[in-house]
């Protein structure tokens, strides 16, 4: 399938956003594709594309491939299942005594295709993506996702403290030695596949781990990935682990684990991060994974998106399966609006609730900035782009290309993805119509 390298074009019913504030439509538009950018989008064909292939999506939308800052491969399987809980009673029931089964390479083989033929489908075209502590099921995630075409950052799971059932590694050395080895193993092997150096969370890592892996980053060039500030029972964990910190974030940077802005970390959750975290995060050029779903199931709280994005600060979203039960982020668009509005309602009167034009940038090109010029069809943005048939939604008026967009989102039912491409390359066609 892997064509489409060159030039060619996409006809249909075109939107994007070129901030968080303006969403850009064109109707039976064009949408051109040069050495794998947007050569930008026309309402006729410019006479120097005469003659290039045009495929026909007339009636279709066809929007940029959204970013999914944070999910977890190996909690794919069991999605959906245990969410009665809270975050740390979750993580020792659930998601460690499951994570501990990838040390089977079978095993994770046969769980990381089913993770990945669902990725493949769904409006993701650029994901970072949590393994588990095991090297070599790491690698097959890696090499599945290379395989696919989509662009990822992978992280092996560090862990050396706090798991219920012998899924954490034997100490920080031994941590540290298996990081160095995986990054060792699979230098040079990839294309579209990036290691990302990633500490669980605090309680999961020593300071001794943390500081390592913090001091391995740097000198690698590596980024980071990671957990902040999403439970109150764990935020006190926290407290009690690090006392020295002054915030969880402190602790995160007492130890080298923030990264830099030229090598942002993520920092997925971030719903109690009060001024003095994000003080910080502003400082290291953090992005912020929002996970609305996540953070709803796990009844963990509604992080203040409004107040980060009037702070300037960089946000995307996050699936985060399995606390989050869906990969699709057109699910987490919606999550987003809803928590947000909620959150203006019953938690602050001064935090407007975010508009859907901020929602689907931070599905696009805010969590797409991750990746450099991803998430836009503006001129030179990398092509990554989804058709969507929204044909089987009846209506009984007429409805603008936007709004179409926004009942997709809130309807997520009748909505079918035919074609995908990531960088210029078709990586996904539905094959029946
Ligand atoms: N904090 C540490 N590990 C995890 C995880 O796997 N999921 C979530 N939601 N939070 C975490
Ligand atoms: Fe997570």
């Amino acid at each position: 399938m892997n064509q489409n390298t060159t030039t060619f074009a996409l006809k249909g019913d075109i939107v994007y956003a070129v901030d968080k504030d303006h969403i850009v439509t064109q109707k039976d538009g064009y949408l051109v594709c040069e050495k794998g950018k947007s050569a930008g989008v026309f309402k006729e064909l410019p006479a120097k594309y005469s003659g290039i292939k045009v495929v026909d999506h007339t009636g279709r939308l066809i929007v940029p491939g959204m970013t999914d800052l944070h999910v977890h491969a190996p909690q794919y399987t069991y999605r959906g299942i245990g969410m009665d809980l809270e975050l740390l009673e979750w993580l020792n029931t659930h998601t460690f005594p499951e994570e501990v089964k990838y040390e089977n390479l079978a095993y994770a083989a046969k769980a990381y295709s089913y993770f990945t033929y669902d990725l493949q489908r769904c409006f993701t075209t650029r994901a970072v993506v949590f393994a588990t502590v095991h090297t070599d099921s790491t690698i097959e995630l890696m090499d599945q996702l290379e395989a696919s075409g989509m662009i990822t950052y992978v992280g092996k799971v560090n862990m050396d403290r706090n798991s219920v059932c012998n899924l954490e590694e034997k100490d920080a050395e031994t941590s540290l030695r298996n990081t160095v080895e995986w990054l060792e193993k699979i230098e040079g092997r990839y294309r579209n596949t990036s290691p990302i150096i990633t500490p669980r969370f605090i309680p999961s890592c020593t300071d001794e781990l943390m500081s390592g892996l913090g001091a391995l980053a740097a000198k690698k060039q590596l980024r980071i990935q990671s957990h902040l500030s999403e439970n109150p029972s764990e935020i006190q964990w926290v407290r009690e682990l690090v006392p020295a910190s002054t915030s969880y974030a402190n602790a995160y940077e007492m130890f080298g684990a923030m990264g830099s802005p030229d090598r942002p970390t993520i920092m997925a959750h971030c719903v109690y991060s009060g001024p003095e975290e994000m003080a910080i995060m502003q400082k290291y050029g953090t992005f912020i994974a929002h996970c609305p779903e996540s953070n709803m199931n796990l009844t963990s709280g509604i992080a203040p998106v409004r107040k980060f994005l009037d702070a300037g600060m960089k946000v995307g979203l996050g699936s985060d399966v399995a606390a989050g039960s869906s990969m699709d982020m057109l699910k987490t668009m919606l999550c987003t609006l809803q928590a947000s509005k909620m959150y203006f309602r019953l938690v602050d009167n001064n935090a407007k609730a975010l508009t859907f034009e901020e929602v689907f940038y931070l599905a696009t090109k805010g969590g797409g900035a991750y990746f450099g010029k991803v998430g836009s069809f503006e001129k030179g943005y990398d092509f990554d782009a989804v058709v969507l048939d929204d044909s089987l939604m009846v209506s009984m008026r007429e409805v603008t290309v936007r709004e179409r967009v926004e009942r997709a989102v809130y309807n997520d039912a009748d909505c079918i993805i035919m074609d995908k491409y990531v960088a210029g390359t078709q990586i996904w066609k539905k094959q029946c119509v």
